[in-house]
């Protein structure tokens, strides 16, 4: 069927600015749109037919009317080849596709999946849902995914749960074990004996509470202070995971064994691991003794104190130096 002349006219406009806007898209950072032969074909063959529709369909009835007929058909200009591209600059990779870990442990799933069962034998734990694979989650959005979480048997004995506290954009985290009395009775992290020393040794890092991020492997109080048992860390580790993925933080400082073992899936002692920086999921780990063993053995302080400088001084920080 040969094509009015005006109806041409109309699908050269059309081109032209689908043309432009391509090469607009281009210049302005829209590296993904692709205008090959392919697509130039398309839009004098196939593509044509649907965008004539569009086109019509558009148009009042009455303006196709009034339009002048041009002298011949104008053929529909060519798509013009694109100038070589920049390669693109990488997208911001998830976090479980950076760096490999520097330690000989297993790669861990991304924090929304179901979590690949650590290194004590756990049962595997559902996904995270709400969160959206290969996205990155906000605090909030994680806490109100948690929500009166009934996932494991810490709900029946808690008073709140102690989602976690401080900077949401902290360069710097602490994790610990879980939440002790204290922790239960406020809803916050390390506020008993064992978080006025962690507060103190944050201060001796240069840094104020508030500047870092501060949460748990486990969000419920084990009742008396029992450790935490694997089926509670497998319930509430992808929140922690989420947690993390969502601060990326440049360092995390696990404390005790418990956040070690749990982030790094490794079973080696925290005698052992801690003062040896770790990766995990491409951010620097080290692990410390938790405050609590240093309260209760304080000649551990020097090499708890030890492991923090290591800390500060890939910050650039002096002791006691704020900022
Ligand atoms: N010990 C922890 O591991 N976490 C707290 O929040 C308090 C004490």
């Amino acid at each position: 069927m040969s094509e009015a002349p005006e109806t041409s006219q109309e699908l050269s406009e059309v081109l032209e600015d689908l043309r432009r806007h391509l090469l607009w898209q281009e210049e302005d950072g829209g590296r993904f749109l692709q205008v090959d032969a392919r697509l130039a074909a398309e839009l004098r063959g196939a593509g044509l037919a649907r965008l004539r529709a569009q086109a019509q369909a558009a148009k009042p009835a009455s303006s196709v009317a009034a339009q002048p007929a041009p002298a011949a058909p104008q053929p529909a200009p060519a798509a013009r080849p694109m100038a070589p591209r920049a390669p693109a600059p990488e997208p911001e990779r998830p976090l479980a596709a950076r760096a490999p870990e520097a330690a000989p442990v297993r790669r861990e799933a991304p924090v929304a999946r179901p979590l690949e069962a650590p290194a004590q034998a756990r049962p595997a734990a559902g996904p995270l849902p709400g969160v959206v694979e290969g996205e990155r989650p906000t605090l909030d959005e994680i806490r109100r995914e948690l929500g009166d979480c009934r996932r494991c048997k810490l709900c029946d004995g808690r008073k709140n749960i102690v989602f976690g506290s401080g900077n949401p954009r902290a360069e710097l985290v602490f994790v610990g074990e879980g939440p002790g009395a204290d922790e239960d009775a406020q809803g916050v992290p390390f506020v008993g004996a064992a978080g006025q020393l962690l507060t103190k040794m944050i201060e001796a890092m240069g840094y104020r509470r508030d500047d870092v991020y501060i949460c748990n492997v486990v969000k419920c109080r084990p009742p008396n202070n029992r450790n935490p048992e694997p089926d509670e860390v497998t319930a509430c580790e992808p929140f922690l995971r989420a947690q993390l993925r969502a601060v990326q933080p440049k360092v995390i400082v696990a404390l005790g064994k418990f956040a070690a073992q749990t982030l790094l899936r490794d079973t080696t002692a925290i005698t052992k691991m801690r003062g040896n920086w770790r990766e995990y999921e491409g951010i620097k780990l080290m692990p410390t003794f938790h405050p609590a063993y240093l309260l209760r053995q304080p000649a551990e302080k020097k090499k708890a104190w030890e492991d923090l400088q290591q800390v500060m001084k890939f910050f650039g920080k002096q002791p006691g130096q704020r900022g």
